[in-house]
């Protein structure tokens, strides 16, 4: 008798795993030394609004609705923020953020995560 337990565990839906994470060595209390104006708005404009932006000329596919010209709209996606940018480093696309600007988004998105 041939029992066959084919069970497909490699589909496509591999976005978090495999990719290293960004280390900071931080201890996990949020550090509030950045705020959206003074730093985050900075870091949106100048990695994420070319696509994420309800003006863009070109989204080049990014999806309607996931922007990030506001503190509320990257609050909105804050998860999202630290899983792709942070974690899978799959956003921005074509990469090139700096390692200190990705510590410091941790922080910020620490921060953000625990100042309701
Ligand atoms: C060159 C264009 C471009 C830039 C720049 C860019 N994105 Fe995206 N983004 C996309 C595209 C295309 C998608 C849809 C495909 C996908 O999800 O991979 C997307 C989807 C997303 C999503 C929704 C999908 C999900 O996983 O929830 C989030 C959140 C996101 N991007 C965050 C960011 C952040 C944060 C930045 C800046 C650090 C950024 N992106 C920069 C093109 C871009």
């Amino acid at each position: 008798m041939i029992v066959a337990l084919m069970i497909a565990c490699s589909g496509p839906n591999a976005t978090d795993s495999g990719s290293p994470s960004v280390d900071t060595g931080q201890p996990m209390e949020a550090s509030c030394e950045l705020g959206w104006n003074s730093w985050a708005s900075g870091f949106f404009t100048t990695y994420c609004t070319s696509c994420h932006h309800p003006q863009s000329a070109n989204r080049h596919g990014a999806p309607n609705g996931i922007n990030f010209h506001t503190q509320n709209d990257a609050l909105i996606h804050l998860d999202r923020v630290r899983v792709r940018v942070l974690n899978a480093q799959d956003m921005p696309l074509g990469g090139g953020v700096p390692l200190s600007d990705l510590q410091r988004l941790n922080e910020w998105v620490n921060c953000a995560e625990a100042t309701p």
